[in-house]
């Protein structure tokens, strides 16, 4: 699991501006990273929308496995006020799908009276400006999030009764399922330096053995079967893959960071093939079992801080004591 540090201070100004802005919106475009639709998905995010009309889009359609596509998007749509639609947002067609997506969600909004205000949230790297620029016909300009990098709200006009208000990203304080840590470190959704590229490899690989041993195969051609490919320990296939594609240091030894490096980059590119890296249902599971675990170091935590408060001597009752009484 990657410890990542992605909530720079500015986050709270952000935060502030988005509960302002939800208070004139009619729907939310929440706009996910198809290859890990739940552990891109903002859990503040979701406590800032509520109930309010939300169409979740799936980007990157192109370099996810298009059977845990349909299964997300078939789990997005049983949600109430939720509409659920998958992209590759660089295609205008499709992309001008979610106009009309818009407004059914908010079927009393529309003409000129009455426009219908949307709002598009996400996280970095998710396709946002790609979307938006292929929206208005526009070459990609890039719009930093870069922590530290503050950017205004912008609205944009997409027809004469349509605002879309692009927001700054916003990130999270604490990302609580290991796997999505892993996962938003290797989608490139986090900065480089915030994570260690040789462990976010090698969880990366782990998941890849279980689920895609194929794709692994027929893109590093180690001339290992299916079975075996899978069984090999990670360390093993990271070496394996770092021999193939020439990531050695001085002397010939395989450089596991160059390795990592190689495997990222195929990952992001799409090289490897069509992956997705969690389902609902396995989603789900890890959810429940971090939100335990996260319950647990709190229930420790108080234990502690209780056990301390006992152990301090009471203050003699002439002197004032700022410290509470346990
Ligand atoms: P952001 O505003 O949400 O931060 O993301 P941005 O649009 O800058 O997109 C981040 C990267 O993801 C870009 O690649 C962009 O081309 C790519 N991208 C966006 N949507 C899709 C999609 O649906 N499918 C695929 N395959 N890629 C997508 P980049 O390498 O950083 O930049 P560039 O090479 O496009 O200039």
């Amino acid at each position: 699991m990657v410890s990542v540090q992605w909530f720079p201070g500015h986050m709270h100004a952000t935060q502030k501006a988005l509960r302002e802005r939800l208070k004139s919106t009619d729907v939310i475009i929440e706009l996910l990273d198809a290859r890990l639709p739940g552990s891109s998905a903002n859990p503040l995010l979701a406590q800032l929308i509520g109930d309010r009309p939300t169409l979740k889009i799936l980007n990157k359609e192109d370099l996810a496995d298009p059977v845990r596509t349909v299964q997300w998007l078939a789990h997005y749509n049983a949600q109430p006020r939720t509409r659920a639609i998958a992209l590759h947002a660089h295609t205008p067609g499709p992309a001008r799908t979610l106009m009309a997506e818009c407004r059914r969600l908010a079927p009393h909004r529309g003409g000129m009276v009455k426009p219908l205000r949307v709002l598009i949230a996400g996280i970095p790297n998710v396709g946002k400006s790609t979307l938006i620029n292929t929206l208005l016909g526009k070459r990609a300009a890039k719009a930093a999030d870069e922590p530290g990098v503050t950017r205004q709200e912008q609205r944009i006009v997409l027809a004469d009764d349509v605002y879309l208000y692009d927001t700054p990203g916003l990130l999270w304080p604490k990302i609580i399922v290991p796997e999505s840590g892993d996962w938003l470190a290797a989608s490139g959704a986090v900065g480089r330096n915030a994570f260690d590229e040789e462990a976010v490899a090698l969880a990366l690989l782990r998941a890849l053995q279980a689920d895609y041993p194929a794709l692994l195969e027929a893109r590093y051609r180690l001339g290992l079967a299916q079975a075996a490919l899978a069984a090999l320990p990670d360390h093993e296939l990271l070496a394996a893959i770092g021999r193939k594609r020439g990531a050695l240091l001085p002397g010939g030894r395989i450089d596991p960071h160059k390795a990592a490096e190689a495997v990222l980059a195929d990952f992001r590119a799409g090289a490897i093939g069509r992956i997705t890296l969690e389902t609902p249902h396995t989603f789900a599971a890890w959810l429940h079992a971090a939100q335990a675990a996260e319950a647990q170091r709190q229930a420790l935590r108080q234990g502690r801080r209780t056990a301390r408060q006992d152990a301090t001597p009471q203050a003699a009752p002439s002197k004032p004591s700022t410290r509470s009484s346990p």
